[in-house]
Order: C-alpha cells, then structure tokens, then sequence
C-alpha cells in the first residue's frame, strides 16, 4: 500500500465481509451514497479510506480493491463500548439530538474517545502523501482534525457532520466542549447539513476557544483561517432510477402491494430504529385516525422498517421495547386475520427490496424529531419517476430546508397536525400530486450525492 494524495476517514470502513462456505474472505463495497460520491475521486488520486470493520479486534492488513486502499483500525470489545456505544451513540447521538433522551456523561468514555480519535489520525498520517487531501467524516471523529494537523500540518483537511450541531444552550452541557471545538478547528473547512448549524459552531468557537469569527463564515483560530459553512447532503439518484427500472423491482412493488391486500392506501416508514425518528408519534397519529374512524384498516394499512441499529445501547433497547408494544397493541385492536393494521419488519433490507417498497408506497412518512437531513425522504422522491406518491415530512429533519415546497411538512409533536397532514397526503387529487412531486424532483436531482462531494472537495482545495 503507498502513499495516498486523496484519504477519507470515516469510523465505518465502506465495506462489508463476505465469508463464502469454501474460499477466501473477501469484501464488497457496502451500500451508501457516500461510498459512491467519493469512488471516482478515490479512483483519480489513488485514494485510500481509513475506518473501522465493525467487528471487534479486527484488523487486516491494508488492502486493495480497485477503487481504493482500505486500512483498518481495530477498536477491541472495551473500546467498542467506550467509545462507540458510549461517548458516540450516548453523549454525543443524543446531545446533538436535541438531548431526546439524556446523554451521559462519563470521563471513561471520553478517554476512550480522545486515544480513539488519535488511532484514526495516525493512520491517516501515516498514509496520506506530502499536501494530500484529508476528508474527516462525522460525529465519531470530531477530534480527528486537530490531532492530524499537529501531526502533518503540510495536509489540506476538510471535516464533514452528517448529523446536527446542537444550538449553544445544549452543547454547552458538555464537559468536554472546548476540546471538541478546537478539535474541529483543526480542519480547514468544516461542513455541516444546515446553514444553522454552521452558525452554531462558529458561536460556539468564539465563546469557548481563542478563535474569532471574521465574515462570511471564516474563523481564525491559531493564526489559521477555518471556513464553516453548509452542504446539504444527499443521494444517488442514478443508482436509484436505474434499480425503478429493473423489471424484477417493479414486479416485487406490484407483488408487495397485492400481498398487502385491499388497503387503498399503503403508508410507509423506512427508518433504522432509533429514537430521533419520530416512529411512535406516526404510529400513535395513525392509531388516533383508525381509532376515531377517520380512515378504516380497509382503507388504510401502516408499512413500518424498522432496521436494527446500535442494539447494546439501552436508549435502543427501550426504544424497541415501547414501538413493539405499541405495533402489538395496534395490530391486536385494529388487525384481523391476514390484514395487521401495521406491518412492522425489524430487519435491514436489499437496496431493491427497499427501493421496491418505496414505489409500492403511497403516502411516505418521515417524522423525525430532529434529524441532520434523512436521506429516505430525498430516496423516495427520486424513485417517484412515475410522479406519484406522497411525502409527509419532519420540519426537524435537514430535508425540510430544500423540500418544503412540495412535502407535507408537519410538527411531529402536534399529533392532531400529524393526522392532518396523513389524511391531506392520502386524499390528494391526482394533479395535485404531480404537482407536488415535479417540484421535489427539481430539488433532489438537481443537488445529489456527485455535486455534493464535487462542491465540497472544489471549496476545501479552493481555502
Ligand atoms: C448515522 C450517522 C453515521 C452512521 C449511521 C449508522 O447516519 O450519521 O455516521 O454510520 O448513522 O449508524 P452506525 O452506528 O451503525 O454506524
């Protein structure tokens, strides 16, 4: 393995192992918009991508495919807990979320974060050729862009947080503020998903390290100049017009919906199942229209995937807990045999098989309580070719900033303009949903995944 000029650092590795019966172990690149906006450039600069396997102690040695160079950091079982289920997925998850439910605070945890976050800069020092291009990706590694700058300040380094920058009354809780500040301020560009949030950091880096904030988002930290400004992610719109027009998709979105049964109206969620998403307030909206007979289970039937995600982290298991209950009590009050008033599928799903279901949808609900964009919005949007179906969206999550024109937006906490916003979304006149869904088409293909990276790489070499 040499030298890279282009090197991303990410916790997860963009690759998944495949371990055949007979043969050697080998791996596939894993499905992801962001694996798939940087392949070309990793292609052109030889690059190489720094992340962690997944499994605990797992370490091979640097490989090829022939897209990039993979160097795997190994994390054992106590670092797993400490620093990605814990200071991770229980301080930093929560806390940038609105503190939906309470972060927690452990000195065990943050130590295991900071000689973590050093891991991850070391292989990215020790592979990045002389004044390549260091691209750090989120909240995992908010340390990463200092630590690499102490080590390598000949690098251009840019820092991406796909989730959001909490506003300064939460992030002020953490003890450890002024160290992930600085940490960021490593980077020479820093990148977030909302103009809001980039305003929050540079508040935030102004109140608690030397940095000031000059004009037009630039702040000066240690004699150095650090851009913080906004870059909505999103998709691959290619990758998903051409699974809609697989002959085998649209075969399996008919079948889904006949195997649905009578239900005019199919309603669809697509979410890992975590706590920001907002699923038991669609799910209690839903119940409260079947229970006051606005919509009967013959007209009206509840899709719901629920992808296992973070599973040893007890917010999560708490959170599986309360939905389960909530899906079993609906399907129990509402559900005959044959015809559940909620179809709820705790797994992870083939890209076809998902896309599949978004065709199949007619009403999407997406009802986040704060999210840093939600890519399933801009996903359902783009496998919409055939101009039909509905988006009922979060105004917490990133997308409502770019599809509000044509979405239903709705407050997820106000139950009644939840149902509201459902009942509008399933009686909507034919022409009205063309309508709706040009102008979110105009806004997802005309910002996907390719002029996401390509506009943040062009600013990053540019600063
Ligand atoms: C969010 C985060 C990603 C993370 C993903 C899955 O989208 O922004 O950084 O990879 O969730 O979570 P996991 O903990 O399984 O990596």
């Amino acid at each position: 393995i040499g030298k890279s000029s282009f090197v991303v650092v990410a916790n997860r590795l963009p690759v998944d192992r495949v371990t055949p019966r007979d043969g050697p172990t080998s791996w596939r690149r894993s499905p992801g918009g962001l694996v798939t906006a940087l392949a070309p450039v990793m292609r052109s600069f030889d690059g190489a991508w720094v992340g962690w396997t997944g499994s605990r102690d797992d370490a091979p040695a640097p490989f090829s495919t022939d897209e990039m160079d993979l160097i795997a950091v190994p994390l054992s079982a106590e670092e797993i807990a400490l620093y990605y289920e814990g200071f991770s997925n229980a301080t930093l998850w929560p806390l940038y979320h609105d503190v939906i439910v309470a972060p927690e605070y452990h000195r065990e945890w943050w130590e295991a974060y900071r000689r973590v976050n050093e891991r991850f800069a070391r292989a990215a020092a020790d592979v990045a050729d002389h004044g390549a291009i260091v691209f750090v990706q989120d909240y995992q590694l908010q340390l990463v862009p200092n630590i690499l700058r102490q080590l390598r300040p000949d690098l251009k380094i840019g820092f991406f947080l796909h989730i959001p920058f909490p506003p300064g009354e939460l992030f002020a809780q953490l003890p450890w503020r002024r160290q992930i500040l600085e940490g960021l301020l490593g980077a020479d560009l820093v990148g977030f998903q909302r103009e809001g949030a980039a305003d929050n950091f540079i508040g935030l880096a102004e109140r608690y390290t030397d940095a000031t904030a000059g004009d037009r988002q630039v702040v000066t930290a240690d004699g150095r100049t650090v851009l913080a400004r906004s870059f909505p992610i999103s998709i691959d719109v290619s990758e998903i017009t051409q699974l809609v027009s697989d002959p085998d998709v649209q075969a399996r979105s008919d079948r889904i919906r006949s195997e649905v049964g009578s239900p005019k109206h199919i309603l669809l969620g697509v979410d890992r199942l975590d706590y920001t998403k907002g699923i038991g307030h669609r799910l209690k909206a839903f119940d409260e229209l079947l229970a006051g007979a606005d919509v009967t289970p013959d007209e009206a039937v509840m899709v719901q995937v629920a992808t296992p995600s973070r599973e040893r982290v007890e917010a999560y298991q708490t959170l599986r807990d309360d939905i389960e209950l909530q899906v079993g009590r609906m399907n129990g009050e509402y559900g005959t045999i044959g015809q559940p008033a909620v179809h709820y599928l705790h797994s992870s799903y083939e890209r076809a098989e998902l896309v599949s279901l978004l065709r199949a949808a007619d009403v999407m609900v997406v009802t986040p309580l704060r999210d840093g964009m939600n890519l399933v919005a801009k996903e359902y949007v783009a496998a919409r070719t055939d101009l039909g179906g509905a988006l009922v969206l979060s105004e917490f999550a990133g997308a409502a900033d770019e599809l509000s024109d044509g979405a239903f937006l709705v407050n997820p906490h106000d139950i009644d303009g939840l149902k509201r916003a459902l009942l509008a979304a399933m009686r909507l006149d034919a022409a009205e949903a063309t309508q709706r869904m040009k102008l979110l088409r105009e806004r997802v293909l005309g910002n996907d995944i390719t002029r996401w990276a390509q506009n943040f790489l062009d600013t990053l070499r540019a600063v």
